[in-house]
């Protein structure tokens, strides 16, 4: 079995690759700037001849991907030949239609592996813990106490780490019975932001999805922050039960996921 992980020089495929390694599987590592974890073999393209002798494959797409190079990445993941597809939307996606571009290219993508025959297990996390890592939110959190994110505060969310969606990965890619289901991923319970905040001994502020749009513009340009932006400003509006947690992922995976507090004293 040798596994493909797309992104693996990135921080959610990096997860992945380097957990797979641990567990002594071969491994390849998809980007392009070839700085992928120890034990895993760099490729950096182009995709079909990434794929030449690969029997699975564990693929995250990048933010900034064009639309029409999404589908054919897809295309081309669906039509190697290999045994399993593991695709990581990189968030939840809502059940029925909307105008965020990242959130649509992925319900495409899902649909298209799902229909494509080869044996897909899709796996939405909401939001990862790792994001508040993030200097503008560690440095608000240890300077004053207070955790400022730009999720509504009432928004119930299964926040999840990258080292238990590289868990649910695996996971996904070697146990039976998996084959073309849709795994909801997440935290083991659903907090708010207040309840978040008070694991960490802080309290919460609900960001404004503007100034936040604002701080990614200077760290990252424009077209980063308003790729991102999107998904928060339609969660502050329409979030819902979007991030809630789903019990029977964990079941259906046979992992166990980490709850926040143990995350935080880890
Ligand atoms: N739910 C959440 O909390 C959350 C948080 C962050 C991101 N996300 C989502 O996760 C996904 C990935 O995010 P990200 O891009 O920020 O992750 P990232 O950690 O920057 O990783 C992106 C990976 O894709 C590779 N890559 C980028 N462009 C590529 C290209 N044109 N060809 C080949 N490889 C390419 C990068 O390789 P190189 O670096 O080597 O070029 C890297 O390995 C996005 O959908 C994003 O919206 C979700």
């Amino acid at each position: 079995m040798t596994i493909l992980v797309m992104g693996a020089t990135g921080a959610q495929g990096g997860a992945v690759a380097r957990r797979l390694v641990a567990e002594g599987h071969s491994v390849r590592g998809f980007g392009r700037s070839g700085e992928v974890p120890a034990g895993v073999e760099p490729v950096t393209g182009p995709l079909e001849a990434a794929l030449d002798g690969v029997s699975h494959v564990s693929l995250v797409l990048p933010m900034l991907l064009e639309r029409a190079e999404v589908d054919r990445w897809v295309e081309i993941v669906a039509g190697s030949g290999v045994r399993r597809v593991v695709f990581n939307t990189a968030n939840r996606i809502p059940p029925a239609a909307t105008d965020v571009a990242l959130f649509e290219s992925r319900r495409a993508a899902s649909d298209a592996l799902l229909a494509s025959g080869v044996p897909t297990v899709v796996l939405r996390p909401p939001v990862y813990l790792d994001n508040l890592r993030a200097p503008w939110v560690a440095g608000r959190l240890a300077a004053e106490r207070v955790l400022s994110y730009p999720l509504p505060a009432d928004l119930p969310v299964a926040w999840i780490s990258h080292d238990d969606l590289a868990a649910a990965t695996v996971a996904a890619l070697t146990r039976d019975g998996l084959e073309d289901d849709v795994l909801d991923i997440g935290g083991p319970a659903s907090l708010t932001g207040p309840q978040l905040a008070a694991a960490f001994g802080a309290t919460y502020e609900a960001q404004d999805v503007a100034a936040f749009q604002e701080g990614l513009t200077h760290a990252f340009g424009p077209e980063v922050a308003s790729v991102v932006a999107a998904t928060y400003h339609w969660l502050a509006k329409h979030g819902g039960d979007l991030y809630e947690t789903d019990p029977t992922a964990a079941e259906r995976l046979g992992i166990r996921f980490t709850p926040v507090h143990e995350w935080i004293a880890a």
